[in-house]
């Protein structure tokens, strides 16, 4: 077993809010070192595994918001330092020594260009037949404020239902509240580059544009409690093909769109 990494005023703040800040989650060096092997790899034209690299939303057909799940496939790096180390030993402090790694995916906000992470909750992707126990750790590859698109969480949102999801855009994987007004009560947190956030899995959540003139690199490793099935599922409409606006066929399958974004 390994040290506990959080404090426990840290764990109760998160049980509490349903995100916390954590400072210094990976080794500066290591950070400055995967900056070149993240713009490579999303540089890359191809050579992923269908479903690997996504766009959650589009600017007509631009894509504006590039999302890659499993990087660690594609940059090993990524899950070898102190930055995983250290977000799998916080996990297991906040969902117990039987939590799973859930999968891992970096989103890039492209220089005066990335778009914003439109206000979600990330069950709202997940499986409505189960219920989930689940936190993300974000850690940004370079400082981040409100001018390249930190996060901003909803303290106490956790407690809340999953509340209703529409698509980003009709051709794009990304999911947003259906309801565009901001939410009450938000809190940005600026964070420097190796520093973390954490949040679970309903808890209310946003990262504005990046209007600088350099990348906006995160990566995001996800961790869960085994799921447990639900007697009655979840009815998530935006989940449904069918229910989309525009071109069913355009669309992906439910199982198409796992994890948290
Ligand atoms: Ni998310």
């Amino acid at each position: 077993m390994s040290e506990p990494f959080l404090t426990d005023e840290q764990v109760a703040a998160f049980e509490r809010d349903g995100y916390l800040v954590v400072d210094a989650i990976a080794d500066p060096r290591e950070v400055v070192a995967l900056r070149d092997g993240y713009d490579e790899i999303f540089g890359r034209v191809g050579g992923f595994a269908e479903q690997d690299r996504i766009e959650l939303a589009l600017d007509g057909e631009r894509p504006v918001l590039p999302q890659i799940v499993n990087p660690e496939r594609y940059l090993p790096e990524l899950v070898q330092g102190t930055a995983y180390a250290n977000a799998q030993r916080l996990a297991r402090q906040l969902l117990g020594p039987g939590m799973v790694p859930m999968g891992n995916h970096a989103i890039n906000k492209p220089p005066l260009d990335g778009a914003p992470t439109p206000w979600h909750q990330d069950e709202a992707y997940w499986d409505p037949h189960a219920d989930h126990t689940a936190i993300s750790v974000w850690v940004p590859l370079q400082d981040v404020d409100e001018s390249n698109g930190c996060m901003a969480f909803v303290p106490g949102s956790h407690r809340e239902p999953v509340r209703p999801h529409r698509l980003i855009h009709p051709d794009a994987h990304g999911l947003r509240l259906a309801d565009d007004t901001e939410p009450a009560g938000a809190v940005a947190c600026p964070i420097p580059a190796g520093s973390a956030t954490v949040h679970a899995g309903r808890t209310l959540h946003y990262a504005g544009p990046n209007r600088t003139d350099r990348p906006r690199r995160a990566v995001a490793f996800a961790f869960a409690c085994p799921s447990a099935p639900r007697a009655t599922p979840h009815d998530y409409p935006w989940q449904r093909p069918e229910w989309f606006a525009g071109d069913a066929t355009d669309t992906q399958p439910d199982d198409e769109r796992k994890g948290p974004r």
